[in-house]
């Protein structure tokens, strides 16, 4: 199959988050299955072009037109990766937006990439499907769906949306429909209108003939109130259309036998290497080696509501209390730096952090913890927990989304289980989670049991991609069905 992603954000170029390492792994993993794949990205500052290949696209967004050129990067992996250029629009510091808050101009921004998506199809690349990613490509299918309802080629053409977070739907006044072109009896509550305010992500949650999201747990959450966001309605709507695929993770780059940003490598038969990697990681973050003999409990997050810091927050007192050390990497909102570098002040031989994005150090930390945790309010998929599992580094994590699709509750009894989960968001509920994996760890066979149990686990892509597939060919068989249907008329 021919298949086109269209993404604001993927590796090896952009990343601010997980979509960006789904992007990366699933577009290869369709390649290697023989499939053709066209990765189609913003140019964001520093991205390099290897050639032009439309050096200006008239793109019509409301009364404007914009000129973007379509440049190549090159083929890598297998997966050919375009842009969309337009620096006036996507030459900036950051993806999204900056100190200030989200730039002002998302609307544009994205109704520009997801109308030149649809004529680089038109013009570049005609694919069997289109897979769009998120409420910054959700355009696409409410494009194609109203204002090329009539193409005889693009109404054919089917389009898959996946959610990766429904907590970024792409709100905004409703004025942005007129921005990005779109036709005004769109603002309707059956379709784009969302409580006086334009929602880009309900307009793909309608319009795609798939809708998926990152795991099974996650697609049942989000037809509830508690996770729905104020969609649920809709997305219950679309129930037969809804599809829950769990995210892969690339062994290539997070292995413990072959990852070359730690200290030793290791494997589940022999584990001596992870010592080292522990002693290296409280050398980064200069804790004394004394700590060598304490569990130590690892984070690795975007530092955002969603994450459960709020949690962590509530019991930071009583969980310091125990004999543990931690370790905290990220950035994000500012009241989580400051919990987690006061921690780091109150407690300085125990707890260190980093306020920063580097890839580096999470792999350090996913090699030398020996916990992560990850107690999440609500979790689509996760990947660092899958990462975790690979690394020995037995997770402690909130039961919701991907995070209980991925670990298994450890049971003393039969020996089975991979990590710790609890349900209730409730700081008693993560300090008995703790607990019980404290209590854990100082049964050191036990422990090796847990560790080996996680190891073991295949969470590649081989069978995500191939669930992607099967969904791939039939919208893309339901698209030739409608069409013919309607031709009938
Ligand atoms: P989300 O997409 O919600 O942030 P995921 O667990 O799906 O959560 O993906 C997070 C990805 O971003 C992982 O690859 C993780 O290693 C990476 N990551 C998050 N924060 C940092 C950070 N501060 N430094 C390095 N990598 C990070
Ligand atoms: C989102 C989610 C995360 C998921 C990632 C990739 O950022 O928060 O749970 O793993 O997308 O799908």
């Amino acid at each position: 199959m021919k298949i086109l992603f269209v993404s604001p954000e993927g590796l090896p170029f952009s990343k601010t988050g997980g979509l960006a390492d789904v992007v990366e792994a699933l577009p290869r993993s369709l390649a290697a299955m023989g499939h053709q794949v066209v990765v189609l990205l913003p140019r964001y500052r520093g991205n390099q072009a290897a050639r032009t290949i439309i050096s200006s696209l008239s793109v019509p967004l409301g009364q404007k037109l914009r000129f973007p050129a379509i440049v190549e990067a090159g083929t890598f992996e297998g997966v050919r990766y375009c842009f969309v250029d337009d620096p006036q629009y996507f030459d900036r510091e950051k993806l999204y937006g900056d100190q200030i808050g989200d730039y002002s101009d998302n609307p544009q921004r994205f109704g520009e990439l997801s109308r030149a998506a649809i004529e680089f199809a038109k013009q570049v690349w005609m694919p069997d499907v289109i897979h769009c990613h998120d409420w910054q490509s959700a355009l696409v299918p409410v494009y194609l769906r109203t204002l090329y309802a009539q193409d005889p080629v693009m109404s054919q053409v089917p389009v898959v949306f996946t959610v990766h977070n429904l907590g970024y739907p792409g709100i905004f006044p409703r004025t942005a429909l007129v921005l990005t072109g779109l036709p005004e009896d769109l603002f309707h509550v059956e379709m784009l209108e969302y409580y006086g305010k334009v929602n880009f992500l309900k307009g793909g949650l309608i319009f795609a003939d798939y809708v998926t999201t990152v795991s099974r747990k996650y697609a049942q959450e989000i037809q509830t109130p508690e996770y729905g966001c104020g969609l649920e309605g809709v997305i219950r709507s679309r129930g037969d259309r809804l599809v829950g695929i769990l995210n892969g993770v690339d062994y290539t780059a997070w292995n413990p036998e072959t990852d070359a940003n730690i200290a030793a490598t290791y494997s589940s038969k022999v584990m001596d290497g992870k010592r080292l990697c522990k002693k290296d990681l409280l050398a980064a973050f200069q804790l004394p080696s004394d700590n060598m003999e304490r569990p130590l409990i690892g984070i690795v997050s975007r530092f955002v509501d969603q994450k459960g810091f709020d949690l962590i927050a509530e019991v930071a007192t009583e969980l310091m209390k125990e004999d543990l050390a931690l370790v905290a990497l990220g950035n994000g909102e500012a009241k989580y730096e400051k919990l987690f570098k006061e921690l780091a002040k109150k407690y300085p031989k125990r707890v260190g952090v980093k306020v920063a994005y580097d890839n580096v150090i999470a792999h350090k930390i996913e090699a030398g913890a020996d916990m992560f945790l990850m107690p999440s309010r609500y979790e689509p998929c996760g990947l660092n927990q899958i990462y975790s599992l690979r690394y020995g580094t037995v997770p402690v994590v909130r039961a919701t989304g991907g995070l209980d699709d991925t670990v298994e509750a450890f049971d003393a009894r039969t020996g089975k289980g991979t990590g710790f989960k609890f349900t209730e968001y409730e700081g008693a509920a993560l300090m008995k989670c703790v607990r019980d994996a404290l209590a854990a760890f100082r049964d050191l066979a036990q422990w090796r049991a847990i560790q080996a149990n996680g190891m073991a686990k295949d969470f590649s892509w081989k069978a995500s991609a191939g669930e992607y597939v099967k969904l791939y060919e039939k919208a893309k068989q339901g698209r030739v069905q409608r069409v013919a249907a309607s031709s009938n008329v």
